[in-house]
């Protein structure tokens, strides 16, 4: 068995506003070991976004948010987040934005166009580099959050719905992407999908989680050979019997 990346124990949140306490997770509990990655599926609202930026330490000091239990994360320092929304600085080009990270660290400037050149080549956007994220389509600016996450090398990655709002098709060729870049890193990814089938084509394990508050209702380990492919592990047996057990759980 690997070592634990990540190890959530006894987690709880609130929020406080004007209007009283919202109750987003209740007694939160699970362990991700490395190169791991586990797939996180739940109704909308349930706190899947609240989870990931309890891992990243952002609602640490926040005074309108209670949070208890145990949350350790073995290299702090080294997680690169895709958020919800895809947060592409609109003044920077292409690859400055992937090379965001990279800035911040410190790293000299003509590694940081290296690194950030290779990611493009990639994601097959290697003739976008200096180009503004408006000019970009919607998944190719996924791609591109998805290049900066990665970038520095950290050692856990944590994606909210980074393909939430692209078509089938594009959503397709991305999720071989991650599969494809998940093989090649062994990266630690914990990644929040409202998709069922995405869910289990991508992890390792998925956690089912109930309506608000927010707990683990159910846990999965999925075991569709590798390599998968978003559209042939579609077809394995083991992918409808896991998608009418999850289908159930978010009834
Ligand atoms: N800053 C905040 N102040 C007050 N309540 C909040 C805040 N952020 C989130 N909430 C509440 O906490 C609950 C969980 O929110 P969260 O964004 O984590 O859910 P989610 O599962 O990511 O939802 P979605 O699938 O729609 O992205 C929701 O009921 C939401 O209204
Ligand atoms: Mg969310």
């Amino acid at each position: 068995m690997n070592a634990e990346c990540v190890s959530i124990e006894g987690l709880s949140v609130s929020y406080l506003s004007s209007t009283g306490r919202i109750e987003a997770l209740r007694d939160i509990s699970f362990k991700v070991y490395d190169g791991e990655l586990i797939t996180i599926v739940g109704p909308s609202g349930c706190g899947k976004t609240t989870l990931l930026n309890a891992i990243a330490g952002l609602l640490n000091f926040r005074n309108d948010v209670l949070i208890s239990g145990k949350i350790f994360v073995k290299n702090a320092k080294s997680i690169g987040y895709v958020f919800q929304r895809d947060a592409l600085l609109p003044w920077r080009t292409v690859i400055e934005n992937v090379a965001l990270g990279l800035e911040v660290r410190n790293f000299l400037k003509k590694k940081r166009k290296e690194i950030a050149l290779d990611l493009l080549k990639m994601i097959g956007l290697e003739d976008y580099g200096n180009k503004y994220p408006h000019e970009l389509s919607v998944g190719m600016r996924q791609r591109v959050a998805l290049a900066r996450a990665i970038a520095y090398d950290p050692e856990l990655i944590l994606m909210d719905e980074p393909l939430g709002s692209l078509d089938a098709q594009t959503r397709m060729t991305l999720q071989d992407e991650i599969l494809a870049i998940h093989k090649k890193t062994r990266k630690t990814m914990l990644m929040v999908t409202h998709d069922i089938a995405e869910a289990i084509i991508l992890g390792d394990r998925i956690l089912v989680m109930s309506g608000r508050p927010g707990t683990v209702k159910s846990e999965y380990i999925v075991k569709l050979p590798k390599p998968r492919s978003a559209f042939s592990s579609r077809l394995d047996p083991e992918f409808s019997r896991l998608y009418g057990l999850i289908l159930d759980d978010l009834k």
